[in-house]
């Protein structure tokens, strides 16, 4: 297929247009590179550098099959501090994406939502029946896109699929997470370990967990990227289905410093600070559906070598 990857120069999309690629489709990548980088962009792929409320249009009217929609914002606690630029630059933006599919016949989207459309579950792991109550503005905006595009489905015939992301980790080969502002725990620990930072904070080590430290469900970014290409086959016209993605295996924060401590080497000194607003005890995915429906299962699942594949693009970033 020919298709687009929106936010293909980001950690998930560089991920998932490799995969693609080597999957034998046709990859053009859009990206504005406000926060991607153009060496992320794989060998071979053609990158359109302009934002999608710009170029979308007359990108579309080459033609694709299809649209990987990754491009967002997606820091929890910037979109509390400025909703306007979550509002406007993840449901306005899918908007004018929408609308430029529908104006070209682009026939299929796979679209990157979020755990972060739960809000805090009522019961784990969160099935896709689970209520949508997000509690920040991140989760409200991936959610309003969803509900946008669900009626673009029914009434456009789209055949679209939401994927929606636990926790992504690890990294694939020289394609992994090197974000500006670094707010997630497995990176950051490893910035300890390769001396970019002093010590990591953990934030609370009161919650009601057997360590109290929270829990969370860590997905390769490999075998999540391997979810996309089984969304885009099994697409439907006139559809969209939504799928949850995660091993359904939760790891305590106490937990993934001591995987990073026993695959780098390093003591990486941790001070337990006060817990992080908006943050559930535990979010862990039944991915149930999406085994059952698209027949994918997470491959790659042990923490030590999330860990391990995260801490060898960290130090090939540094050339150590
Ligand atoms: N944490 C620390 N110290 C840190 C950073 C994180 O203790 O320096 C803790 C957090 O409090 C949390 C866990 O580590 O308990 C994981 O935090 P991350 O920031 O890595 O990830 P989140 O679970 O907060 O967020 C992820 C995605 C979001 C998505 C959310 C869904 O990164 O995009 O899941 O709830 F919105």
């Amino acid at each position: 297929m020919k298709l687009l990857v929106t936010g293909g120069a980001g950690y998930v999309g560089s991920v998932c247009a490799a995969r693609l690629v080597e999957s034998g489709h046709e990859v053009v990548v859009l990206d504005d590179l406000s926060t991607g980088h153009a060496d992320a962009v794989p060998d071979g792929v053609r990158l359109v550098e302009a934002g999608i409320d710009d170029a979308i249009g007359g990108v579309l009217a080459e033609g694709f099959d299809g649209v990987l929609h990754f491009a967002a914002k997606s820091l929890v606690g910037e979109s509390m501090q400025d909703p306007a630029k979550y509002w406007q630059g993840n449901v306005v933006t899918s908007l004018r994406l929408l609308d430029a599919m529908r104006e070209h016949g682009t026939p299929r989207l796979v679209f990157s939502s979020t755990a972060a459309t739960y809000g805090e579950p009522e019961q784990v792991p969160i099935a896709e029946t689970a209520p949508t109550r997000p509690t920040n503005t991140y989760g409200a905006t991936k959610l309003a896109i969803d509900h946008a595009i669900t009626s673009y489905a029914a009434a456009h015939g789209l055949a679209a699929v939401s994927l929606r992301y636990f926790n992504v980790a690890g990294a694939y080969g020289r394609f992994g997470e090197r974000h500006g502002v670094e707010t997630h725990l497995i990176p950051i620990v490893l910035q300890v370990a390769s001396g970019r930072r002093d010590r990591v904070q953990v934030y609370g080590d009161d919650w009601p967990t057997d360590d109290g430290t929270c829990i969370r469900d860590y997905i390769h970014v490999v075998d999540l990227a391997d979810a996309h290409l089984r969304a885009l086959e099994h697409a439907t016209a006139g559809e969209h289905r939504i799928y949850n993605l995660g091993n359904g295996l939760g790891f305590s924060v106490k937990q993934v410093i001591d995987a990073c401590r026993e695959v780098t080497g390093h003591p990486i000194p941790a001070d337990v600070a006060p817990r992080r607003a908006g943050d559930p005890a535990v979010l862990v995915a039944s991915s149930e559906k999406a085994r059952a429906e698209l027949g994918w299962k997470p491959e790659r699942v042990d923490l030590a070598g999330i860990v391990r594949d995260a801490w060898d693009f960290t130090r090939s970033q540094q050339g150590a």
